[in-house]
Parts: structure tokens; sequence; C-alpha cells
């Protein structure tokens, strides 16, 4: 197993495609949740929001997992990651059962589009939405806000089965009495008998968007959770006159048997060229593969986690020519007209396409 490396492993690793992370430090945070801390990840940079890929490597053979970075970079702490323990998961269990403090983990980075926007000092209020693990990238969001943009005021609304299994319950508590103007929680709990206020349902969220007045300019929604949670709050706030660019949201959610939805307008070859760090390579893609795919046939490794179009993690910017998505649950109508595509669901059409990374 490479998840947790051999010190001979260590060695053999290369650089520039993989970091390998120290755990630090191991926190039971709740029922079937821990924090993992790394000592070395400083050589990551990374977004509040964002998430951490990590690597299982048997051979060439990789499996690859996201967990979101729940500290924050504004705060200097040290890198770490909330994992909940899915029963019958392999990475997770790995993780919450097995790993233990000095263990090695192999990470691609940070990436992913669930963050605060470039003019974020323009914005006055934000709603978090969080349900169970959910909360792990919306906690340094939250720490991020607190700390960098007094002028926001957060509104957190966290599901939950019960305190027991609700993760940063305390620390939230103890943020909330420190920045008792900004910040304001409610804790749902499933478990109540209060059947009104146990679950968020629609009343309920109606109730508190009329806890002010919110200017859809100046408001921003972030939620993370089961994907018929988040689809009800979307339509909700959608209905309520909220902009669909104003609405991130965060699938944690495998679909790995992935069918994309529609054949691209055009199944022609077309070619690639990507152009990384002063270096430019050229691949064709061939219908049916993706350009994630067409690339590595070429052994060319480039970023991905979920293959599905829902993460974000092998999204590149299109310089020149046309990208078609057989799915797109991450990137937003802004995102895409400055030329992000995901190359796990994309198809070159109507001629050959230049790509150049992101960052
Ligand atoms: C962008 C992104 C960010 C993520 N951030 C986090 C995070 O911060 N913390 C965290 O714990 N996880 C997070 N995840 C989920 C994580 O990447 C894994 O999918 C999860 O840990 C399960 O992997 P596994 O290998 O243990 O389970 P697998 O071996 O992949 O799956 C085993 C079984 O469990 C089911 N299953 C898998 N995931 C879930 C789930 N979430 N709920 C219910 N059933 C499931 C599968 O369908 C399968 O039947 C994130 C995922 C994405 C895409
Ligand atoms: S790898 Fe997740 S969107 Fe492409």
């Amino acid at each position: 197993m490479i998840l947790l490396l051999s010190s001979a492993m260590h060695e053999e690793m290369p650089d520039n495609l993989y970091k390998i992370l120290t755990i630090q430090r191991i926190i039971d945070e709740a029922e079937d949740f821990k924090t993992f801390i790394f000592n070395d990840g400083h050589q990551i940079n990374y977004l509040p929001g964002q998430f951490l890929t990590l690597v299982h490597k048997t051979g060439a053979e990789e499996i690859r997992r996201s967990y979101s970075i729940t500290s924050s970079p504004v705060l200097n702490e040290p890198l770490s990651i909330g994992v909940k323990r899915i029963a019958n998961g392999f990475f997770s269990r790995k993780l919450v059962d097995t790993a233990r403090v000095g263990d090695f983990i192999l990470s691609t980075g940070a990436a992913g589009f669930f963050r605060l926007p470039e003019n974020i000092h323009l914005y006055q209020t934000i709603f978090f939405f969080a349900a169970g693990s959910g909360i792990a990238p919306i906690y340094s969001l939250i720490k991020t806000v607190l700390h960098a943009c007094p002028q926001i005021r957060i509104f957190l609304i966290y599901s939950n089965q019960s305190v027991q299994t609700t993760v940063f319950y305390s620390s939230l508590q103890q943020l909330e009495s420190r920045f008792a103007e900004n910040l304001h929680i409610h804790f749902l709990f499933s478990s109540i008998s209060d059947l009104r206020r146990a679950r968020l349902n629609r009343e309920l969220l109606l109730e508190f968007l009329m806890m002010g007045r919110f200017d859809p300019d100046t408001t921003l929604f972030y939620t993370c959770g089961p994907p018929s949670y988040m689809r009800m709050i979307i339509f909700m706030l959608r209905e309520q006159g909220f902009p669909g660019d104003h609405i991130k949201k965060e699938d944690f959610n495998p679909a790995r048997a992935f069918k994309p939805r529609a054949i691209p307008p055009d199944t022609g070859t077309h070619y690639v060229n990507l152009e990384l760090q002063g270096h430019s390579r050229r691949f064709s893609v061939i219908y049916p593969d993706t350009i994630l795919k067409s690339a590595q046939k070429q052994k060319i490794s480039l970023p991905y986690s979920c293959e599905t179009g829902k993460c974000g993690s092998c999204a590149l910017r299109c310089v020149s020519g046309e990208v078609w998505l057989s799915n797109n649950e991450v990137l937003t109508e802004k995102e895409l007209k400055q030329g992000l595509i995901l190359t796990c669901v994309g198809h070159p059409v109507n001629g050959d396409i230049v790509l150049q990374f992101e960052y």
C-alpha cells in the first residue's frame, strides 16, 4: 500500500507529480470523523474551501480521493483535512482506521472552485449550508472570512443527527462567541422531536432568508451536503431571485459509474496543444476518449480526481478553440466564460485547441 508510504518508497517518489505529507496529529472530532494535521503542508499552496487529492498507488495503478482542507491559510495553521469513515469505503477506512502519526501520505496538491470570489470585499453577507461532513470546507471558509473580511456577516445553518455527531461543534461555538457580531450559527438536529426544525426544509429555509434584507448582489451562498439537500437549497434560492453565480456547491458524493449526458456535436479527431511551464505537448483526442484519457494514453500527467465533472481538480484554461463538456457540476457560467474547462469530461470540437494550466 502506498497511501502510507514506506521510507524506501518515500525516496523514490518523483517530486514534480506528488507531494509527500507526514501526519503530525490526528484528532477525533466526532463519531467516525477525524482531522489529520500534516507537518510539511507548507509545500502545498491552497485557498480556503479547496481540497487535497490523495493518491493510493500500487505500481502503475492509482486510486484517488479528495478531502477538503479544514485549516485556513490566513491563520498560519498547519495544513489539515477532515475525513469521515464510510462503511465499506476503501480510502476513508484506511485513513480513519489505520493511519497513524508519522505515516506518509501522497497528494497531488490542492484544487477546487468552492472558494471565495476575488472581489470578496464587495459582499456583505454569506450563508453557509452544511450537512454532516460537508462542514469540512466550510470550516476553513468561515475562519478565513471572520479574520480577513470583517465587513461580512456570516450565517451558518448546520444539520446533523445530534450534538455527538456534529463535527467542530465546540470550536464553532467558541468562534460564535468570539465573533458575536459577525457569526450566527443555527444547529439543526434530526433527532429532536420538533419535526419542523429537525431538518432543513422549504419553510425553515424561507424563515432564515427572512432574518434580514439580503441584497442578491451582495449575498453569497455556499452549500455542502447530500445531493438532495443541496438541490433543495439551490432550487429555493433561485426561486427567491438569488443569482446562480452567487451560489456554490461542493459535491462529495462519488458517481463513478458515470454516463455522459450526450454525444458532442462534433466527434472528429482534433489536436490539443498543452502549454505547461514553458514546454508544450501536442496530442490527438479521438472520440469517445476525453482530453484527460487521451493525455493519459500519451503518458502525459494531468491533475484529476473524481473523473465525472464534479470536483474541478482537472480544470485547465482553454485559450484557443472550443471544448464541449459532457457534464459540469462545478464551473459557473462566469468561469466558463473565462475559458475554464474540465479535461475529465471535455472533448475538443470544431477544430484544435490550446490549453494552459490555471495557476
Ligand atoms: C471535491 C470533494 C471533496 C471531498 N471532501 C471530503 C471531505 O472533506 N471529507 C470526507 O470525508 N470526504 C470527502 N469527499 C469524499 C471522499 O473523496 C471519498 O469519496 C469518500 O471518503 C469515500 O471514499 P472511500 O474510498 O472510503 O469509499 P469508496 O470505496 O469509494 O466507496 C465505498 C462505498 O461507499 C459509497 N460512498 C462513497 N462515498 C460516500 C459518501 N460520501 N456517502 C455515502 N456513501 C458513500 C460508495 O458509493 C460505495 O458504495 C470529498 C469528495 C469530493 C469529490
Ligand atoms: S477530475 Fe473532477 S471535475 Fe474532472
